[in-house]
């Protein structure tokens, strides 16, 4: 059976400053998916991570289809009404479009969907982070699907040996989508010279060299581009089928141990380490540090199981014990150096104008 598993996340208010969505706005959320995917989805899950919302669809109506798009795009705009009427801080915050046109893509939400033919077995992943930018996948992804120091069935298993295709995006080109294939392992230099730069070069998708197979597909959306200044951080979603052809499970979540250095945290202006939480974790240390969660699912005739929370778990604790400790030393040299962003990725305009008052004043001896 041909399945779309269509993933939309978008913060449309939370409380107390970007922590958590409230209860009543989740159900709000969830009821006008409820009501407006009868007959249209086969399936439907609701979850937070931060103080953004993910709703993942089942369906057979294709990636990108306006019906699919437009059931999420009304389901943010209902809960939006919620977050005014009980006053949640940025409400409707990545709704940048007054109408909806088409699709969600450049209309502000995040958005990753896979299609395919499912398997007799179709075991996936819902990654979704807070306080970061897309390009926090870059490395994870990079070590999962080509280094066989993280991902074992790269020398055990013959499909998973035969390598992968990389789709990477420029997000920094704005006139249109700006992409590049590479295939693993023979062009894993060229893939990490352009991975290093998660603010610019993004991983959109990957396949399975030995199906054709599409194992991953990411969100790629830069709010900056679209709304023209600051309106928050682009806080990823991304879907990765496992298992068989593609990387285990496993081997898929073994990078985030890393907790590695991401763009994000306070004011999307800084530095700090990518936490793996448990779902419907909110966020607080100087509003961060960023995090990321992840649920398992399996799927049959588009019909989803209950999420297993893959980071709720004994071994993540001793990973958050770690992580924490990363948070603390980074953030020590407050605004310094490796600390904060360059001064062309900051995110609020503000600096601009303080460097701009100051400019005047400088003089040349
Ligand atoms: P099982 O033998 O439990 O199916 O595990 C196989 C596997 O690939 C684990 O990564
Ligand atoms: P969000 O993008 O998660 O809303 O965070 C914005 C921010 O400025 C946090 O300090
Ligand atoms: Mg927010
Ligand atoms: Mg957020």
């Amino acid at each position: 059976m041909r399945i779309t598993i269509t993933a939309i996340k978008a913060d449309v208010g939370s409380i107390g400053g970007h922590l958590t969505p409230s209860k009543a706005l989740l159900e709000r959320i969830s009821e006008a998916v409820n009501e407006g995917g009868k007959g249209l989805v086969i399936d439907h899950f609701i979850g937070h991570t931060g103080d953004d919302i993910a709703i993942l669809l089942t369906h057979d109506r294709g990636s990108g289809d306006e019906q699919i798009h437009r059931l999420a795009w009304d389901a943010f705009r209902a809960g939006t009404d919620t977050a005014k009427e009980q006053g949640l801080y940025g409400a409707g915050q990545d709704l940048l479009r007054d109408a909806f046109s088409g699709n969600v893509r450049g209309m502000g939400p995040a958005v990753a969907e896979l299609t395919f033919d499912e398997r007799p077995t179709e075991p996936f992943l819902m990654f979704t982070a807070d306080k970061t930018e897309p390009g926090a996948y870059n490395l994870p992804l990079y070590l999962a699907f080509t280094d066989p120091m993280y991902n074992a069935g790269l020398i055990l298993s013959p499909t998973v040996g035969q390598g992968f295709t990389f789709t990477v995006m420029d997000v920094e080109y704005v006139e249109g989508d700006r992409v590049i294939e590479l295939s693993t392992p023979e062009e894993i230099y060229d893939l990490a010279a352009l991975l290093r730069d998660n603010g610019r070069f993004v991983v959109e998708s990957i396949r399975s060299r030995a199906t054709g197979e599409q194992a991953v597909s990411s969100c790629t959306t830069r709010l900056r581009n679209i709304a023209g200044k600051y309106v928050g951080k682009d806080d990823p979603i991304m879907l990765v089928r496992t298992q068989k052809s593609f990387p285990a499970t496993g081997e898929v979540l073994a990078p985030f141990q890393l907790g590695h250095l991401v763009a994000g945290f306070m004011r999307g202006s800084h530095v700090g380490p990518l936490m793996p939480v448990k779902a419907g974790t909110g966020v607080s240390f100087f509003d961060g540090p960023p995090i990321v969660s992840c649920l398992a699912f399996s799927l049959r005739e588009g019909k989803l199981t209950e999420p297993c929370d893959v980071f709720d778990h004994p071994y993540w604790d001793w990973v958050r014990s770690n992580v924490a400790r990363k948070a603390s030393d980074i953030r020590a040299q407050g605004f310094s150096g490796a600390a904060m962003l360059p001064y062309a990725d900051l995110e609020y305009g503000g600096i601009t104008e303080r460097m701009g008052r100051l400019e005047d004043r400088f003089t040349i001896r």
